[in-house]
């Protein structure tokens, strides 16, 4: 098996969802894109034109208006009535979706405005004068103040433009886009039919009563706090992902009634995801799901990653730009940041009735029975791990900073790094040696970012250090999300196979022949799967 340097992998997921100047640059993209694919619209040129108002006939230069310069001049007044109506689109479907009928009317008719007068200006071949654009622009403008105003939350609007950003993903070689920034954009992008699936199952949530008493019933069922059964958690804001994983755990289990899933999630995708486990059937295993802002006790006062994430300091680190792109994309990446990813160092106060438990990564395909993990001894440790270092690389000097005194008097840089993804945690031995408190102590030292730059594996590494029980290798294959020489027979007899790296198996990206090993437990004829253009 050959290991390249790609890690910390699993921590690079979330990033884009406080990657807002980036998301804004995209949009800005689509914004020229949605202009030319407009104007070379062949429908759109014979629109009525009683609608549009006389304009008074300056520029009427012997049509030599050139759109493509047009488009692309930063003052131009089509450019910036364009970059309006995009956003004014985005948020009539958010307050569709708010159920704010009355101002998503308000915002179409709007739009509608504006996309006459466009093409209008297009047909007769000159230029928008800012006379003619300015009373739609205004009527716009304070639309779209109206919309910031309102509920409509920022999480919803990068969803949206998420979708879009895969959208123009589709069209470019995924070839080249691996090796650029834009490669990292388009793995965290969720892809059309994710989104789709998404809205289809927060609607479902919505209206239909019968689904949502069964899941609440569930929720509130005995065995979520039974310590004779087998609990597994997943932290994970992709429905489709945790779906998998579920999934498979269960097509493998010799006795899936006794598995008991607790899953977390965030705002934006707690009625998507409960709608979907609770539709489908797992073998009798039970499901809770419950949604990341509900903990209170998750606030900045009590966790630190979340004060240094409020802090003005590290903010403008983590979201200013800098001279070298590299360097942007692999430490300055908030999603490093993201609370659904530092979970897992509050496992047993979000689940303070249970004791023994198996935490898995969203990027993973189970292929075994996993109930002998919960009787494995860990000979009092807190964490059991398969290690990463067979490779003499994947120690502890690689991930740390080991000129900093207080690692250099703690640690021993030779110490093997183990991985996430796929741990046992003995909750009890957690509690009683205060774990959460050692990981407090290291992430407020590291508030100047010279312990370590980024990342849940880092902080994980020194929170657990003399409490991790190394784990038989096959229990969690690695490399699947970058590695495409993984030894087949590793693959093959593995408990569980971690898609960690960028190529995840949902994606146009992912490594074609591991992604069998997962498509096979998505329900492609699911209604909705269909409906959605998922395959
Ligand atoms: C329009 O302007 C662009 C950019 O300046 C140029 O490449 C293109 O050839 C022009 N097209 C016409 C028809 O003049
Ligand atoms: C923050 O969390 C702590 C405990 O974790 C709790 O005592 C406190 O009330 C919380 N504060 C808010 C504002 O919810
Ligand atoms: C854990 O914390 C409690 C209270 O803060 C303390 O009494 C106990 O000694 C600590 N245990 C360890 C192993 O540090
Ligand atoms: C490592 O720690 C030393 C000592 O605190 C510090 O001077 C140095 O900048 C750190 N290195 C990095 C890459 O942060
Ligand atoms: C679970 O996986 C099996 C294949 O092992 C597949 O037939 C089934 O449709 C999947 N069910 C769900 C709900 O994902």
């Amino acid at each position: 098996m050959r290991r390249k340097n790609v890690e910390p992998w699993r921590q690079q997921r979330k990033w884009f969802s406080r990657g807002y100047p980036i998301a804004v640059a995209g949009l800005f993209v689509i914004c020229i894109l949605t202009f030319v694919t407009h104007y070379n619209h062949p429908g759109l040129t014979s629109l009525p034109r009683q609608v549009i108002r006389q304009a008074p006939s300056i520029k009427q230069s012997t049509n030599t208006l050139n759109l493509t310069e047009e488009i692309l001049s930063v003052g131009s007044i089509s450019r910036q009535l364009g970059d309006q109506m995009t956003l004014a689109k985005s948020y009539v479907v958010m307050a569709k979706e708010y159920n704010n009928l009355e101002f998503a009317w308000a915002l179409s008719v709007q739009i509608r405005t504006c996309q006459d007068l466009l093409s209008h200006s297009a047909t007769r071949g000159y230029l928008l004068n800012q006379q003619e654009a300015e009373p739609v622009m205004e009527k716009l403008a304070l639309l779209l103040y109206q919309a910031k105003e309102q509920h409509f939350d920022s999480a919803t609007m990068i969803m949206r433009l998420k979708a879009r950003i895969q959208g123009l993903e589709e069209k470019i070689n995924s070839a080249t886009s691996q090796t650029t920034t834009f490669g990292q954009l388009a793995a965290e992008a969720v892809p059309k039919g994710l989104y789709c699936l998404g809205s289809r199952l927060t609607m479902e949530w919505a209206t239909d009563p019968d689904l949502r008493r069964r899941v609440t019933k569930q929720n509130h069922s005995p065995k979520l706090t039974d310590n004779s059964l087998y609990h597994f958690c997943i932290f994970s804001d992709n429905v489709l992902a945790t779906s998998v994983v579920v999934n498979s755990t269960v097509s493998n289990a010799m006795n899936p009634e006794r598995h008991v899933f607790h899953i977390v999630t965030d705002k934006v995708n707690f009625g998507a995801m409960q709608a979907w486990l609770g539709m489908n059937d797992y073998k009798g295993a039970t499901v809770e799901v419950k949604d990341i802002d509900s903990f209170k006790w998750l606030n900045a006062s009590y966790v630190p990653v979340m004060k240094q994430l409020q802090d003005a300091e590290t903010q403008s680190y983590y979201f200013k730009g800098t001279e070298d792109p590299k360097s942007a994309v692999k430490f300055r990446n908030p999603k490093y940041l993201s609370m659904l990813n530092h979970l897992r160092f509050y496992i047993p106060e979000v689940y303070p009735a249970l004791s023994k438990v198996v935490f898995l990564d969203d990027d993973i395909v189970v292929q075994k029975d996993l109930s002998e993990l919960f009787s494995l001894n860990l000979n009092g440790n807190v964490n059991g791990a398969v290690e990463t270092c067979l490779e003499t690389f994947h120690r502890y000097h690689k991930y740390l900073n080991f000129s900093h005194p207080k690692i250099k008097a703690n640690f021993d840089p030779d110490a093997c790094g183990w991985a996430f993804g796929m741990n046992v945690f003995d909750l009890i031995a957690w509690r009683k040696a205060n774990v959460t408190k050692r990981y407090h102590y290291w992430q407020e030292q590291n508030v100047d970012r010279t312990l370590w730059k980024l990342g849940t594996l880092p902080p994980g590494l020194l929170t657990f250090y003399g409490l991790t029980e190394p784990l038989a290798r096959e229990w969690h294959i690695l490399g699947l999300g970058y590695d495409p020489n993984v030894d087949p027979q590793a693959i093959e007899s593995g408990a569980v196979v971690h898609y960690n790296g960028n190529m995840k198996p949902w994606l146009k990206l992912a490594i074609s022949s591991y992604k069998p090993l997962w498509e096979k437990y998505v329900p492609y004829f699911h209604p909705f799967m269909q409906q959605c253009n998922v395959h």
